[in-house]
């Protein structure tokens, strides 16, 4: 099997600088060496290379770090982005609900993701765990796509017995499908099932029972929803829960809570909750984008901290207003400080990428840039923009990665690798439209 070297300046972080020092991997001028997809070798170019007489080398203009890993999207609301004027409930029934009685098309589901997948790699991202619709064909759809292009992903079908008309499954309906989608691809290539319940408040019990069976019969799996976003919808699960301690404690009661759950938002936990998230080992999915533009408030990284919740960071498109997760890095760290938390953006760098990797447990293949690992990687151009280069020029490493993330997005990705293949390349010769 042929090897290639890749030289550059590469960055990574080998754990959760939150959780210990030391993290930061950094090769000024470094070599990575993949072989058959996986990388053989990491390090300084002057160490590494003397091992590998005759390795072919591109050279890589612009801070080589790891794919990004988006940990929370919904792939069939990419068209409505940008949708006007409501808070989350509204905003669900306004827009969004309309625009996913259209996946009940196929041909429709395959069109959008394809174009989801495109985007995502335009914007640096090479792996995320993604909301499909009610429909069981829009995951084949969504997987399909994937595989076409190699990419390690993981998503499942929605699970909503209480959704609105023409958008409904039942528990028995909503079980078989799961699954069947979990025997034909969990597992299969780099894909990954995620059992996906939407919410809380479009479940009936006895689905919320069945998702908690089906999770005990595949322990593989992952369990992805949504949790504590808004304060009307955390209002109307109370209501809907009596019994529950809090919104975290109406899933737990059905099983939902282990260390392969992964909790979009999380912007308004009681302590309770993150204690039981620490123990649990479950994650939250931070959207800071998406916090913002639906007015739903800021995530606390301070108490997550504090209480060592497990996190990663997601778009949450359509809520959210970019796919880069070098923008939501940025708008997270504005998040942060509105409660009096610096978010470091070597720390927002790890949220991106092994944070993401480590909830949807695929941080043994992706999300470090280490020896072992899949060669999905993401060349960044820190001077992408007149601005950029401005701001950069001269700069620390740690002031360039922050203004990448405050200025930058997919016009910062030079390219992306997806097992060591050139999947995107922004400056490449391109059909004209
Ligand atoms: N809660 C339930 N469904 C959704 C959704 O589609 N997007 C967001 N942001 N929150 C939700
Ligand atoms: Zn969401």
């Amino acid at each position: 099997m042929t090897l290639q070297g890749f030289r550059g300046e590469i960055l990574s972080l080998a754990h959760d600088p939150a959780e210990a020092p030391d993290a930061l991997r950094h090769d000024a001028d470094g070599l990575l060496v993949v072989e058959a997809g996986r990388i053989v070798a990491r390090g300084a170019f002057a160490q590494v290379s003397p091992r590998f007489p005759g390795l072919s080398v591109t050279e890589l203009d612009g801070l080589i770090v790891p794919g990004f890993i988006d940990a929370h999207v919904h792939y069939p609301q990419l068209d409505r982005i940008a949708s006007h004027g409501e808070q989350l409930l509204d905003w669900l029934e306004r827009h969004i609900f309309p625009a996913e009685q259209a996946f009940a098309d196929p041909a429709h589901a395959s069109a959008v993701a394809e174009a989801f997948l495109d985007e995502l790699l335009r914007h640096g991202t090479t792996s995320a765990l993604v909301f499909g619709t009610v429909h069981a064909a829009s995951v084949d759809a969504f997987f399909a796509a994937a595989q076409a292009r190699n990419l390690r992903m993981a998503c499942g079908k929605v699970l909503m017995d209480l959704g609105p008309e023409g958008l409904k499954d039942t528990p028995q309906s909503g079980m078989d499908e799961s699954a069947d989608l979990i025997r034909r691809w969990h597992g299969r290539g780099r894909l990954t099932y995620a059992v996906t319940p939407r919410f809380a408040l479009t479940s009936s019990d006895e689905q919320l029972e069945s998702v908690g069976k089906l999770l005990a019969d595949h322990p593989g799996v992952l369990l992805h929803t949504h949790l504590a976003e808004n304060t009307r919808e955390i209002a109307e699960v109370a209501a809907r829960f009596p019994d529950a301690a809090d919104y975290l404690d109406a899933y737990d009661r059905f099983g939902l809570v282990t260390d392969r759950s992964v909790f979009a938002h999380g912007v308004h936990l009681p302590d309770r909750s993150c204690k039981r998230l620490a123990q649990s080992g479950a994650g939250v999915a931070v959207c800071p984008s998406s916090n913002l533009f639906l007015g739903s408030g800021m995530f606390d990284f301070a108490q997550a901290e504090r209480l060592g919740v497990r996190l990663g960071l997601g778009s949450d498109i359509g809520a959210g207003t970019s796919l880069s997760l070098l923008h939501n890095a940025g708008i997270a760290y504005q998040a942060g400080l509105f409660k009096g938390y610096r978010l470091d953006p070597f720390h927002a760098l790890w949220l991106a990428t092994g944070g993401s990797a480590r909830l949807l447990h695929v941080d043994a293949d992706v999300g470090l840039l280490a020896e072992g690992q899949e060669a999905d990687f993401v060349v960044l151009d820190d001077k992408a923009t007149p601005l950029l280069a401005r701001r950069t020029a001269g700069a620390t490493l740690a002031e360039r990665l922050f203004a990448l993330q405050v200025l930058g997005d997919d016009r910062a990705v030079r390219q992306t690798y997806v097992l060591g293949r050139c999947a995107w390349d922004r400056d490449g010769v391109r059909p004209l439209p």
